[in-house]
């Protein structure tokens, strides 16, 4: 596939994705949604990959779902046509981690995209918000209901409500990003993050992060019980012998994803 909307490159094991429409403020149409999968889908599927960043530029992650397709869609339109659903959920299904490294605005769909990403960490420049209703519609991927998981009901319904626009420092005191770091050290800061996690054993992270995600879709005790058996199948793995030898020998482990 040829890409327009997104630009693709890799950085050592780490895959980076950067939305490239700057004229519209990264605003996300089918083209790049379509890109966007296809390339997440590309590098979860590379041996060489451990972890992948999805970036915008310095002004915008991304302004929202595109406005300009959105402004004649009738209900049959979004109905047929699968909106969203058909092309901006791909992200869920991508087993390595996915960091979202955001700079500028992500509002609307740009800061749901944010949130379907594993974790995310800012610019100080960030700004985060769903102005939806504003334009009198609703967040449609997700916002409503990743955000009050995220920050709490009382500041999702503050930010959905009013479309007011949460600043850096206020997202991380609220939770919904690990950290917070100077606009010219995002990538660096990023990149260091993902090269982290792609040294790790791949498998194992895989399991982390399925673990973690089924916090949000089950209850403490179903949570727990699943996290034990993903624990106990650890000790399947010739990586964590690896691991735990390497730490008694006092060396660095040599992890071969298996
Ligand atoms: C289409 C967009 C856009 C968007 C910005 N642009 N956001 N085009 N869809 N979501 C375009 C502008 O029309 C303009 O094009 C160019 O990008 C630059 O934007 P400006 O407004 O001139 O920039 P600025 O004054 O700096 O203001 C930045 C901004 C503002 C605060 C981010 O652009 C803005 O409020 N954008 C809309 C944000 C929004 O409502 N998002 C939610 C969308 S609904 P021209 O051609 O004039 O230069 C949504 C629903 C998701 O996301 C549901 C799931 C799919």
């Amino acid at each position: 596939m040829n890409y327009e909307a997104i630009l693709v490159e890799t950085k050592g094991k780490v895959g980076v994705i950067t939305l490239n429409r700057p004229k519209a403020l990264n605003a996300l149409n089918d083209q790049l949604m379509d890109e966007l999968g296809h390339a997440l889908n590309e590098f979860d599927k590379n041996e060489q990959i451990g972890c992948i960043v999805l970036t915008g530029s310095e002004k915008a992650f991304a302004a929202g779902a595109d406005i300009t397709l959105m402004v004649n869609y009738t209900y049959m339109d979004a109905f047929n046509g699968n909106y969203v659903t058909r092309n901006w959920e791909h992200i869920r299904q991508i087993r390595k981690p996915v960091i979202a490294a955001v700079a500028g605005y992500a509002l609307g769909g740009g800061c749901e995209l944010a949130m379907m990403c594993d974790f995310i960490i800012a610019a100080e420049n960030a700004k985060f918000g769903q102005p939806e209703i504003k334009l009198a519609t609703i967040p449609g991927c997700g916002g409503t209901q990743r955000l009050p998981r995220a920050i709490s009901k009382s500041k999702a319904m503050d930010m959905c409500l009013t479309a007011r626009m949460m600043d850096a420092v206020e997202a991380e005191r609220a939770g919904l990003v690990s950290r917070v770091v100077p606009l010219d050290k995002l990538m660096e800061e990023t990149l260091a993050a993902a090269t982290t996690i792609a040294g790790m054993s791949l498998p194992i992270v895989m399991m982390i992060k399925d673990s973690v995600n089924r916090a949000y879709e089950t209850t403490l005790s179903e949570g727990v019980q699943y996290e034990r058996r993903m624990f106990y199948s650890t000790f399947a793995s010739e990586d964590q012998k690896e691991g735990m030898k390497s730490f008694l020998e006092k060396r660095l482990p040599n992890f071969r994803n298996l």
